[in-house]
Parts: structure tokens; C-alpha cells; sequence
């Protein structure tokens, strides 16, 4: 058990509680600490030494004291952050490495563990799993988010060694399997955003649809909706298809398999109040089919796109305004635009609501 020499007031067993009260009143009492007792004293553990008014407050309310320093045995607390629970058991200079995050899809836990950290991958996990008793598996993330399908690879570190799970955000149920198909939790607010800001009546094309946060949010908070969903990913589209039946958005929510593209020229044009392009790595090479499905009177586009020191929020914007003229559009004005997260250092997912004619 963990002790430590405190400074303490020590009285008559008969005056232990009023000292107790009293210490506590005047804010130290260190309530990390046990009290302690022999047969004729009480011990209080005080947060720092007391100051002359102090000492005379005890002394005007009649008790018989004597300030010392003692050992004394720290109260157990249920941990309440990984370094709390990892303290003792980690080298002290890594405690500092710790991941400051963790993020939590459905009964699942992740977190990017630094190398240094590797070899502890399974204290850490472990360590979560005591943490937060409604996970069931903690995963590292074990490279970037890459290819087509913008996927991630992921090491399980403990708990059972699984992928997949259900998801609960903002009253829609999600089908998720994270080495499958696209999910990130940190997108959650922005899927309510943009969700919110539809229109009753309006037909809405989520181009790169996912496993459907944007499109099955949308029509569950509006009843008179259109949403065609698209993905490129079958495993995408097949959990989708499971969102839209649990969500019961049937005949609200279309989900389409294949490329944006080649959706938007074969069955897609000139349909659309509202097109989301959430791809931010290749977004701008969409701009032509995302005008082309807008109908002829225009419409709202949710461009997502990333920006750096070199490549900035004014450049992004800038090649849009360009692609969006050599689509044969116009941007009418910038309803809104915001930095969405922060995805790697110095880099940021930004998204810009652009009413295009
Ligand atoms: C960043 S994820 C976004 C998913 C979803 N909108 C969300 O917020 O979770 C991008 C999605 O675009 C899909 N994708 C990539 N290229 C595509 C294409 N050419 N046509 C349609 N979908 C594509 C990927 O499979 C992936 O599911």
C-alpha cells in the first residue's frame, strides 16, 4: 500500500471528529490520506501546515492539539486516468508518452500507442479495460488511414480480439467493422451539422457514404427526405444496407455500390439539393461529378478537404472555386466553412458549405 509522511494534527481521541470537521472546514484536511489512531490520539492528516489563524481557530473552538509530521497509508481511489492506473508498473519516463486519448466506437477502444510504448501494449490495454467497464476490446492503431477505402490497420491489445461492433450516435444505431469499412467517432458532431442544416423536401447525394452516418442521420431527423448513399466499398455498402434496415430508413436512404462518378453520369444528374463529398484526400477530383448531380437551379455542396502550412485553408478554397468554374458552375457564396479536427500534426480536416449555381 502507498504511504506517505504528512504533516497532521494530532488530538484526544475524544476531540478526533471536531479536528476532523474543523480541518475540513477550513479546506486542510487531506481527504487522500486515512486518518490514523493509537489508543489515546487521533491523527489528521492536514494538506499543508497550518497558518497562525488556523492554529488559533483551533485553539478558540477548545481543541488540544499538537502539529507533527507522520506516516500515513493513502486512501484506495478507483483510478481515474491511465497514468494513475499505470504508475508504478511503467518505467517513470514513459509515463509521460501515455496516450492523452482514447476513442470509443461502439464496446470498442482505441488508441495510437507511441513506440516507445510498444512493448507495453498489453498493460495499456489492460489498464482500459479496468478503466471502462463497457469495453470489450482495446485496439492500437497500427499505421494511417490509406488506399481507396480509407481504411486503417489495427493490432487488438486485449480484451476479445474482434473488429467489429454497434455504435450508437445521436439516436441512429451503426453496424460497424472498423478493418472493413470507413468509421471515425470524431466525426460525430459533423455528421449532426450537416444533418441538421437539411431542408424538408430536399433530395441530398452522400458521395462517399461510408457505412452511412451522414445519410441515415439525415433521414431520420427529417421526414420528407431523399438520400442516394454511395460507396465504392462493398463491405461499405453491405453494412450500410444493415444501418438503413435497423435504423428503419427504408425508402428514405438509397444506398448505391460503385464509383461516384460513374453513379452520378449513369443514374445521378441534375438531381440534387445538397451533395456531401466527405473524402477529404481526393474530394477536389469529384468536384465535376458533385456539380453535375446539383440540379440545374443549383445547390448546397459539403466540400471536405485537408489543409497544411503549405497547402492552406486559402489555397484549398481557392482550387475549389477553380474546379467548380471548369465544371461549368459558379460558387454563389460560402455559407459556412470551419476547421472539422485536427488529423495529424500540423494538418487539419476542414470542410466549406458552399452554395454553388
Ligand atoms: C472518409 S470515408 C467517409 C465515410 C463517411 N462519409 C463517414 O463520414 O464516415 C470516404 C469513403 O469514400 C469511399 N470512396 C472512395 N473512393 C470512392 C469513389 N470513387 N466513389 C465512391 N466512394 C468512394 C471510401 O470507400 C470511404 O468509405
Amino acid at each position: 500500500m502507498f504511504k506517505q509522511e504528512n504533516v497532521c494534527l494530532k488530538v484526544p481521541k475524544s476531540q478526533g471528529e471536531k479536528a476532523i470537521v474543523l480541518a475540513n472546514k477550513l479546506k486542510i484536511f487531506d481527504k487522500n490520506l486515512k486518518v490514523q489512531s493509537d489508543e489515546k490520539f487521533v491523527y489528521v492528516p492536514l494538506l499543508q501546515t497550518p497558518s497562525k489563524e488556523e492554529l488559533e481557530t483551533f485553539k478558540s473552538k477548545g481543541l488540544t492539539f499538537q502539529v507533527l509530521t507522520q506516516v500515513f497509508p493513502r486512501r484506495w481511489k478507483h483510478p481515474s486516468s491511465l497514468i494513475e492506473l499505470l504508475e508504478g508498473k511503467l518505467p517513470p519516463h514513459l509515463l509521460a508518452s501515455l496516450p492523452k486519448s482514447v476513442d470509443f466506437v461502439g464496446d470498442i477502444a482505441i488508441i495510437e500507442v507511441p513506440p516507445e510504448l510498444k512493448p507495453y501494449n498489453s498493460l495499456m490495454g489492460e489498464a482500459i479495460l479496468k478503466l471502462h467497464k463497457n469495453v470489450k476490446t482495446v485496439l492500437a492503431k497500427a499505421g494511417a488511414v490509406s488506399g481507396t477505402f480509407r481504411l486503417r490497420k489495427f493490432e487488438v491489445i486485449a480484451g476479445k480480439p474482434k473488429t467489429s461492433t454497434i455504435h450508437k450516435e445521436y439516436g441512429c444505431i451503426y453496424h460497424i467493422d472498423l478493418a472493413k469499412a470507413y468509421f471515425s467517432p470524431r466525426l460525430s458532431y459533423e455528421h449532426y451539422r450537416v444533418a441538421s442544416s437539411v431542408r424538408e423536401g430536399e433530395t441530398v447525394l452522400d458521395l462517399f457514404a461510408g457505412v452511412g452516418p451522414f445519410s441515415i442521420l439525415i433521414a431520420k431527423l427529417h421526414r420528407d427526405v431523399k438520400v442516394y448513399a454511395v460507396d465504392l466499398n462493398p463491405y461499405a455498402v453491405e453494412l450500410l444496407k444493415k444501418n438503413v434496415r435497423v435504423n428503419r430508413v427504408n425508402g428514405k436512404v438509397y444506398p448505391i455500390l460503385g464509383d461516384a462518378k460513374t453513379v452520378v453520369r449513369e443514374r445521378l444528374s441534375g438531381i440534387a439539393d445538397r451533395v456531401i463529398m466527405n473524402l477529404p484526400e481526393r474530394a477536389l477530383n469529384f468536384i465535376d461529378a458533385a456539380c453535375k448531380a446539383l440540379k440545374p437551379s443549383g445547390g448546397i455542396i459539403h466540400f471536405y478537404s485537408f489543409v497544411n502550412t503549405s497547402n492552406t485553408f486559402e489555397k484549398v478554397k481557392n482550387k475549389f472555386f477553380r474546379a467548380v468554374k471548369e465544371s461549368g458552375r459558379n460558387v454563389d457564396k460560402v455559407l459556412f466553412s470551419r476547421f472539422v479536427r485536427a488529423t495529424a500534426p500540423h494538418e487539419w480536416q476542414i470542410v466549406l458549405d458552399v452554395k454553388v449555381l
